[in-house]
């Protein structure tokens, strides 16, 4: 391991090169980042970047949204087919066609995107929200007109609650989000009747409405920062976010909440990633993120919504 770890480090320098990992990247991978984020901090961090080359460490739509911000520099995906369910849920063709229907019918609507989704559908767009800043960007978003929001449903849905604005929602969902056992939590809490439960807004209204708290994973970090006793918490999200509260606030212990089918919930996707085929990008040069002609205009919502 140690080899494999050296071997990065010296690739990382000859290259010239910032790592930027997701929490839903393995432990291993994120102790070697340079920086570690949601996706609202990891996009704001590629911003200042000073390296010419960043390796993104999580899944497609994120290194696609680290070069749309920044088109002079060199970004690496280390598995170019690392990619998402809630963004596959929802093509372009099909959004135009949604938005169409809906002029057609006289409405008036803006559409707010989450960033989970192509560079094409971000391009269709009027704004693109994360976790970290959703319910402030809605609020841009003048009283007079209806909301489109894509692709996730449940993320959607609790948008409508915490912000009482009604929206058209696109019929998408997170692979593993949307597969937490309600009966699991249950059993869980009983049997630690203390503990605190943390759920991401991707997950189902019947997870959600068990949580104490729901919030996106840099939320999760300052909730568990500021329980100043050491407590438990039921952790309903992608597996690995419980190597960075381990990491990051150590006092506090950290259960997994059990999907259906398995004891924990990792992404298939964001596990293609793995220090192998990272050390191979920096090594080869690639795979790259190229510059789509698409990403012109979704630069624009992307920039006005996340830097501004
Ligand atoms: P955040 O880390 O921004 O909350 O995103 C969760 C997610 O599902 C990323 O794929
Ligand atoms: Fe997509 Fe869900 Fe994986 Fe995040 S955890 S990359 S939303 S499939």
């Amino acid at each position: 391991m140690t080899d494999i770890y050296d071997e990065i480090l010296a690739l990382k320098e000859r290259e010239n090169a910032t790592i930027l990992a997701h929490y839903y990247q393995d432990g291993e991978i994120q102790e070697l980042a340079d920086v570690t984020g949601d996706s609202l901090k990891l996009a704001r961090a590629a911003t200042r970047v000073d390296t010419g080359t960043i390796v993104f460490c999580g899944v497609h739509f994120m290194a696609e949204t680290a070069k749309m911000l920044n088109p002079d520099k060199r970004v690496l995906l280390p598995d170019l087919q690392a990619g998402c369910s809630l963004a596959d849920s929802c093509p372009a063709p099909a959004l135009a066609r949604l938005q169409a229907k809906l002029r057609d019918e006289g409405r008036r609507f803006q559409t707010v995107t989450y960033i989970n989704s192509s560079a094409a559908v971000k391009a269709l767009s009027d704004w693109i929200v994360t976790s970290g800043n959703a319910e402030s960007i809605i609020r841009r978003v003048p009283e007079d007109v209806e909301i489109l929001f894509a692709p996730d449903r449940h993320l959607g849905s609790y948008l409508q609650g915490v912000t009482g604005r009604p929206m058209i929602l696109w019929d998408g969902s997170c692979m593993v989000h949307e597969v937490f056992s309600v009966v699991d939590l249950i059993r869980l809490k009983r049997r630690l009747p203390d503990a605190l439960t943390l759920a991401h807004p991707e997950c189902p209204a019947n997870i959600r409405e068990q949580s104490d708290f729901v919030g996106g994973t840099e939320g999760m970090l300052r909730f568990v920062g500021s329980k100043a006793e050491p407590a438990d918490f039921l952790v309903a999200t992608e597996a690995n976010m419980l190597w960075q509260l381990e990491h990051a606030v150590p006092r506090h212990r950290y259960h997994p909440v059990p999907g259906i089918t398995c004891a924990c919930n990792k992404c298939p996707h964001m596990a293609r990633n793995t220090l192998e085929k990272l050390r191979d990008c920096l090594k080869t040069g690639g795979p790259e993120i190229p510059w789509q002609p698409e990403f012109d205009r979704a630069t624009e919502v992307l920039k006005r919504s996340l830097l501004d």
